[in-house]
């Protein structure tokens, strides 16, 4: 009998639940074949229960969360409560308080995916982000003054320090190091980009860019470093995404950028993301919302919540059974789905998690 993992499972709101059960359906699969197995345990964090208690998250939470060996999430977000209570007092504290310091989101364009990208495939559409997931404006540092008055000041700063930043930079190496194209044999360098603004943000980034250089030149000297200003990244993650093999950046700028990478990649439908804290607990979820008008429906996309577990086997350590998912991913939209949109898969989503399982096996 192989191990047991303790998973934590927050199905959340509107599309969670549904996308969360076909992603638990694929993680059993893939243990059965891997011999392990799942034990998880459910909690119902998000907008309903918010708005039946009041409560957005017991304060009992994050440490209960702790006891885990990875949290599986669904969605955050609801209709019927203004935005921002529920992300920041559920995403944004977990982030925090369970101290899961890097946001890490490839973006990865899967076989028979049409991308708005002319003239790029899967070969061209292969890279990570590794998004500081703690830090910068996030912290909320900040105020206003003189509210409501027409000398009104709003003040949001970008707060970073050395132990913030190095310790996102180590990690971002270590993963080029093990990760990069190099090291999974597409390539002959494994790449680390930094993503920044030096020529405006020239206090929060001179610290990045100096870090960056001597944190590679001491301890990786064979990564390959490059540079890029936020703007420009947005520029050749459309023209050349080819490019870009690892690329890190601080937690704002790594929010829009993978938007965008989002889009090339197929769309919110596919593109997953895992907050981790490679010393504790880390957290898996698709990060396309929680699509309210779809909800209950059985037309959502499940891939991203599927490609989210596929990350989060792999934090655990079951790696063959992490990239076997990845693999069924692949199978799964390279000959079975016709679109990644919801409701134009040409499956139900209950259906796209039936075959990604089936092809597991
Ligand atoms: C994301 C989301 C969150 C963020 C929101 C919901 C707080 O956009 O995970 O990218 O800004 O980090
Ligand atoms: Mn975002």
């Amino acid at each position: 009998m192989g191990k047991t993992y303790k998973i934590a499972v927050l199905p959340g709101d509107g599309t969670g639940p549904e996308v969360v059960r076909e992603g638990l359906k694929v993680l059993n699969a893939a243990a059965s074949v891997y011999n392990f197995s799942l034990d998880t345990t459910e909690f119902d964090f998000g907008g309903d229960r918010y708005l039946k208690t009041g409560e957005v998250l017991p304060e009992s939470a994050p440490e209960e969360l702790e006891q885990f060996d990875a949290i599986y999430l669904g969605a955050i977000g609801h209709p019927d409560v203004k935005p921002g209570i529920l992300e920041k007092g559920i995403l944004l504290k977990l982030r925090f308080e369970l101290d899961q310091y890097i946001n890490l989101r490839p973006v990865r364009l899967y076989p028979g995916i049409e991308t708005p990208l002319k003239d790029k495939g899967p070969e061209e559409i292969d890279y990570v982000v590794v998004r500081e997931n703690t830090g910068g404006i996030y912290t909320g540092t900040g105020g206003i003054s003189m509210k409501d008055t027409p000398q009104e000041v709003a003040v949001q700063s970008m707060v970073y320090n050395r132990f913030q930043v190095e310790r996102c930079l180590r990690y971002a190496f270590e993963y080029a190091k093990t990760r990069g194209k190099k090291a999974l044999g597409k390539g002959d360098e494994n790449t680390l980009g930094l993503v920044g603004k030096t020529n405006v943000l020239t206090y929060v980034f001179d610290l990045w860019e100096r870090a960056f250089h001597q944190i590679g030149e001491s301890d990786y000297p064979d990564i390959r470093r490059d540079y890029y200003h936020v703007d420009a990244t947005c520029m050749w993650m459309v023209k050349n995404p080819e490019w870009f093999d690892v690329l890190v950046t601080s937690n704002m700028f790594g929010d829009i950028i993978t938007d965008l990478g989002a889009m090339t990649q197929g769309g919110m439908g596919i593109a997953a993301g895992g907050n981790i804290n490679p010393e504790g607990v880390s957290m898996f979820e698709p990060i396309g919302g929680s699509a309210p008008k779809y909800t209950g429906k059985n037309l959502i996309n499940p891939l991203a919540a599927i490609a989210a577990g596929s990350m989060l086997l792999d934090t655990l350590g079951e790696t063959k059974a992490s990239f076997a998912v990845e693999e069924a991913i692949k199978h799964v939209t390279g000959t079975k789905i016709k679109s990644l949109q919801a409701g134009k898969m040409g499956y139900s989503t209950s259906e796209v998690g039936d075959l990604v399982a089936e092809a597991l096996e």
